[in-house]
């Protein structure tokens, strides 16, 4: 039995999908467990991009079955867009099943979203305006609709009747359009035939597959520094995308879970806003954007690029229990005279330093990051395809990152392809 936990190590886009399509090969069952359309995951194949949002990224392997779990939030509208793209791409989305107790992600929501955006002003968080917030809030503070909730117009209307006055005070105060109950109806009726063969509840399908050994991946959307408990509150997403998080959006107990990987950037990026002590506002971010062509695959927004931070890797290994590391886009690196690795924080104010991460943000204006310089290659590595074919300089790096995480790498990502990956020995 191998049931693996794939966790975004930073702010997400850390190259979650390219890994999760790799593993879905060997396993039985791929999971979403939390999120929603918020998160852009890209999947190349044969020069082929798949871009998912809510789907999981192991649909592409004919005959895995796909589960988007209770614990995501989804907008049948972007849900119903994606099945169709990838049915007019000829692949098989009929083993996809999505549970009725997940959210629904209503049109209130996402104008909510940009509502407090715009309140915030200078302080808003730079969501992707896809209505994520609320809805959790939402459900919550229970007065959540649920998919199931669609298919049943009683339910749905007494619902409605409860919650949409209080999002139309809100609307009304703020002097926005308000919604109706017809309108939320129509929307929900324009979507709920289609999607209903898809609509399942996973439980037993999954006991079936933990009695009979099958394999399970999970697979997160976003980042372990924007997970609402142990991220960089308030800049983080509504969700919980560390590993624990994997059992409860999936209805699997922890104890299943053999590993977790966590998927690290050989950089690291972040899109919107929140602190970020690495981040390169230099020309070499610049290059760093550029070369790594660093645009928000949902969003399309420029990403924000700095050095690898340690002390977040290392935070992230303790809260994910990390048992070992993807490391993506190091072909970025390719031609580089130097790398840098962030490996501790100082205070400015009495030089002490800080090797773990410390949760007080208040306390990060006052800290720089503490740098090591290692050798560059110049030297395209697209090509290696095992651990031995990659320079000197570069298996120098990979080693580092270890040493300064304390966690195994196992897998090497060089190129945004399925084959450009490197299983290390
Ligand atoms: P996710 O949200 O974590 O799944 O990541 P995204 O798909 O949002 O962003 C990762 C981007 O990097 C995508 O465009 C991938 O195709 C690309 N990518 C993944 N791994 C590599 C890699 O090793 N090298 C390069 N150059 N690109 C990669
Ligand atoms: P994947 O799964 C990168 C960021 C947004 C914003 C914050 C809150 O592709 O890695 P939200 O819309 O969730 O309320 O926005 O979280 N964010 C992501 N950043 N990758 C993602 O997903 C993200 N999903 C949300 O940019 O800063
Ligand atoms: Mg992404």
């Amino acid at each position: 039995m191998t049931n693996v936990v794939i966790v975004g190590g930073q702010w997400g886009d850390e190259g979650k999908a390219k890994i999760i399509d790799l593993l879905s090969e060997k396993t039985d069952i791929v999971i979403r467990y939390q999120g929603g359309c918020n998160a852009g995951h890209t999947v190349v194949v044969d020069n082929r991009t798949y871009k998912f949002h809510l789907v999981p990224s192991g649909i592409l392997y004919p005959g895995k079955t796909c589960i988007i779990g209770n614990g995501t939030v989804i907008n049948p509208q972007v849900l119903t867009g994606e099945i169709e793209n990838l049915e007019q791409k000829g692949i098989d989305t009929s083993n996809l099943i999505v549970s009725p107790s997940a959210h629904l992600t209503l049109p209130y929501h996402i104008a909510l979203d940009e509502l407090n955006e715009q309140s915030l002003g200078n302080s808003k968080i730079g969501t992707t305006k896809r209505g994520i917030g609320p809805t959790y809030a939402d459900k919550i503070n229970r007065t959540g609709i649920r998919i199931e909730d669609m298919y049943d117009e009683e339910v749905l209307n007494k619902k409605l009747d409860m919650i949409l006055p209080q999002k139309n005070a809100m609307f009304e105060y703020f002097k926005r359009p308000c919604f109706t109950k017809e309108e939320i109806i129509n929307f929900c009726l324009k979507y709920r035939d289609y999607l209903s063969p898809y609509i399942k509840d996973p439980a037993g399908i999954l006991r079936k597959a933990l009695l009979e050994k099958q394999k399970i991946l999970f697979e997160g959307a976003q980042g372990t520094m924007l997970d609402v408990d142990h991220g960089t509150y308030p800049y983080v997403t509504s969700s919980n995308p560390v590993a624990a998080s994997a059992s409860i959006g999936s209805g699997i107990g922890f104890t299943y879970i053999d590993r977790v990987i966590g998927v690290f950037k050989a950089y690291v990026t972040r899109v919107g806003e929140g602190p970020f002590l690495t981040e390169l506002k230099s020309e070499e971010g610049e290059t760093l954007q550029q070369v790594g062509r660093e645009f928000g695959t949902t969003t399309g927004r420029k990403r924000r690029c700095g050095w690898f931070d340690a002390v977040i890797a290392r935070y992230s290994a303790m809260v994910n229990g990390l048992t070992g590391i993807a490391l993506t886009k190091i072909d970025v690196f390719d031609g580089f005279d130097e790398i840098k690795i962030c490996t501790a924080y100082k205070d400015r104010r009495n030089g002490q330093l800080y090797e773990h991460y410390p949760a007080n943000l208040n306390l990060h204006e006052y800290f720089e990051p503490v740098y090591e310089a290692l050798p560059g290659w110049k030297q395209d590595i697209s090509g290696c395809r095992v651990f031995s074919e990659l320079p000197a300089a570069a298996r120098n790096f990979i080693s580092r990152l270890e040493q300064v995480t304390g966690v195994n790498i196992e897998i090497v990502s060089v190129g945004p392809g399925r084959e450009q990956t490197i299983i290390c020995p």
